[in-house]
């Protein structure tokens, strides 16, 4: 692996950069040098709290630099092509974690680079955070003999979440108004996910172990008529459907009263800030993978 542009990229790795992120989060200190003189370069196009803050902190607490780079400050900005800018940056970093737009310019940075590219989000998929979401199912549940339950729109968290979910084994069902599911169904299938679409939100959030939801308007997207969403609210009724242990699970950030109610959100099942909090360790994970040991493979 020498980029992570899609979750599919950590086929037969999703495990041991798990296993690293556990051991990285219980001794933070004997990594602290592992990526001194390394730089990460993130060039984001749209905003970012947590993937952004837990980059930079990752490269700090392991005695690297980051680079935050925005299209205003660049030459990007004012036409320069990504070709280019692949080009330039692979001269002066180590890694580049890109937040874009289209995922066909994700493919091309990561083209004209020569150092790994990160896709940090873009409108297909959001692989750290299918990553993170992942470790935090194993770390509460340890297994994942699971039913997990998406609801609301099939955007790029719920794309990348599908592909993760076939490469554990579990169980996944997305209930999403009519056009709206995820694109990413049929390459689970060719994985052998046991991923399904279930029109029915009550249905689909009965018996789960983890329900999920993520905004209905991503960024970058026109407004949508959200009364279609309505039905897919995460809600203390769906919430009442699903094991009483069950996770409640959101990539942040959240719009309360729409995908998600408050009181849902704020609930004893809510692990959105240890799941925001496990974005930090596996991206350590990632990166010593990206920067030391697919490197030293040439
Ligand atoms: N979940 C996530 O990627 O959040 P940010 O947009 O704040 O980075
Ligand atoms: N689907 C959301 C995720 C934000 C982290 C978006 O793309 O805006």
């Amino acid at each position: 692996m020498r980029n992570l542009i899609s979750m599919l990229d950590l086929r037969g790795r999703w495990m041991s950069l798990i296993e690293l992120a556990e051991d990285m989060k219980e001794n933070p200190f004997s990594y602290s040098r592992s990526l001194e003189g390394k730089t990460l370069a993130l060039l984001f196009e749209k905003p970012s709290t947590r993937t952004r803050a837990s980059f930079e902190c990752a490269m700090h607490q392991m005695g690297g630099n980051s680079m935050f780079l925005s299209p205003r400050d660049l030459q990007l900005g004012r036409g320069e092509p990504i070709k280019d800018t692949a080009r330039v940056l692979s001269r002066y970093a180590d890694a580049i974690s890109y937040r874009g737009h289209e995922h066909s310019k994700t493919l091309e940075l990561a083209q004209f680079s020569s150092i790994p590219v990160i896709n940090a989000l873009d409108e297909s998929e959001h692989p750290c955070q299918a990553l993170a979401d992942i470790f935090t199912i194993w770390e509460e549940m340890g297994s994942f003999d699971l039913k997990l339950c998406y609801l609301g729109d099939g955007n790029n968290v719920c794309n990348s979440l599908v592909i993760a979910s076939s490469l554990a084994g579990m169980e996944m069902v997305c209930s999403c108004p009519e056009g709206r599911d995820p694109k990413t169904l049929d390459l689970a299938r060719k994985l052998g996910g046991k991923v399904r679409v279930e029109r029915d939100p009550k249905k689909a959030a009965d018996g789960a172990d983890v329900l999920y939801t993520d905004v209905w308007i991503s960024m970058g997207e026109k407004e949508k008529n959200l009364e279609l969403f309505r039905p897919y609210q995460l809600d203390s009724e769906k919430l009442e459907l699903a094991k009483e242990d069950c996770l409640v699970m959101h990539c942040l950030p959240a719009h309360r009263g729409e995908e998600i109610t408050e009181e849902v959100l704020e609930s004893e099942n809510s692990v959105v800030f240890d799941q925001a909090e496990n974005r930090l360790h596996v991206q350590k994970a990632l990166l010593f993978h990206l920067m030391l040991i697919t490197s030293d493979l040439g």
